[in-house]
């Protein structure tokens, strides 16, 4: 059964903690439930969002619209069988539970991802990735309701067309999915993943490789850089790190030998943090808003700041870069 709600207060439904309402929201805990909303008014027709943990939105204002909130809880195991455990996971389940989860059973691809926020249904849309990990590595399928035609479709990995930081549902399927179930497959042999940066020197110290070794070494990291949404507003990293053509990444390197860079395909990754740091921007405060003191992509509210003050910083930073580097950085978080 769905749960309706008119003039919903959303301070609690995204990680920014705007204080911004949606004329509607509505709960779904099941992919029947969403399939009901066929006939729902309010929902067909108008504008409408669906949202997760609301770890990835800017609200610039009130919605007015209809936001749908995918509630569904299982965690389903399909087969325990052979080297790959295959798990069948409800859109609202919370990512860092089904972290946990598979790491307490001995399942390895998950841990890289440890205290990521949101939900599992918000996964695929942006291919969460951190410390050499990507969503994409462990995902077999997609499971959602196409909101046009409100049938029950599956995508497979490839059809997913994962990139970094993007997917079909950020791309043709935006705003026209409900995703509801999301299907892993996770190895039950031993699979490492500690080259990042420091991450396999924590490893160590805490006693070697083993999945609650490296989910603890991620989450100290992270807690170390990344604030806690619970107690800083915050939407994680508010840009992608630019992908630059070779030549532009070169000359770059030699005006600034310290730049950190990472060739990838045809291209060089620049980190964002970086660029934006040299400009002098790590730890601005632009009345209620800022960039964070100690991780540069990642821009806070520091109470009561609104979404316009955090895009105005936004585009600040944007221009800053620009000028300084001729590199355009791209928002990660979605304007609504
Ligand atoms: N850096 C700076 N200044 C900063 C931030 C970073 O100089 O203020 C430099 C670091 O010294 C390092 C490089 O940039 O050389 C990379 O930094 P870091 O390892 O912190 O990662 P990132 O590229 O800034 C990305 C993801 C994060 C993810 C980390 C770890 C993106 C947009 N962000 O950040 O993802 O946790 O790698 O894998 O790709 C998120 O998506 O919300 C998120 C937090």
């Amino acid at each position: 059964m769905i749960e309706k709600f008119y003039t919903y207060p959303l301070q609690r439904h995204n990680t920014f903690g705007f204080e911004v309402n949606a004329r509607c929201l509505i709960k779904a805990y099941s992919t029947q439930d969403v399939l009901q909303l066929r006939n729902d008014k309010d929902f067909v027709g108008g504008t409408r969002l669906v949202m997760g943990g609301g770890s990835n939105l800017l609200f610039t204002s009130d919605f007015d619209g209809c936001i749908l909130q995918p509630l569904l809880q299982n965690i389903s195991p399909e087969s325990d069988a052979g080297t790959t455990a295959r798990l069948r996971v409800g859109a609202g389940v919370a990512w860092d539970e089904l972290v946990e989860y598979c790491v307490e059973r001995g399942w390895h691809g998950l841990e890289n991802l440890s205290l990521i926020p949101g939900t599992v249904g918000a996964c695929p849309v942006q291919n969460i990735g951190a410390y050499g990990a990507e969503a994409k590595d462990v995902i077999e399928g997609v499971e959602y309701v196409d909101l046009e035609s409100f049938e029950v479709s599956y995508l497979s990995n490839e059809q997913c067309r994962f990139g970094y930081r993007t997917s079909i549902f950020k791309q043709e399927l935006r705003g026209k999915a409900a995703i509801t179930q999301v299907v892993f497959g996770l190895s039950r042999q031993p699979r490492y993943n500690t080259s990042y940066d420091s991450l396999s020197e924590m490893v160590k110290q805490l006693g070697g490789e083993s999945l609650r070794n490296v989910r603890q070494a991620v989450v100290a990291t992270r807690r170390g850089k990344l604030p806690n949404p619970a107690e800083l507003g915050n939407a994680g990293s508010f840009f992608k790190n630019p992908f630059v053509e070779a030549s532009l990444a070169e000359e770059l390197q030699k005006k600034h030998p310290a730049m950190p860079s990472f060739p990838s395909g045809s291209g060089v990754k620049i980190p964002a943090g970086w660029l934006i740091e040299q400009c002098g921007l790590k730890g601005a405060r632009r009345g209620s808003v800022g960039v964070h003191p100690k991780q540069a992509l990642v821009l806070v509210n520091y109470g009561g700041g609104t979404g316009s003050e955090v895009l105005a910083l936004a585009r600040e930073i944007c221009q800053a870069v620009h000028s300084r580097f001729g590199v355009t950085l791209e928002l990660e978080v979605n304007v609504v």
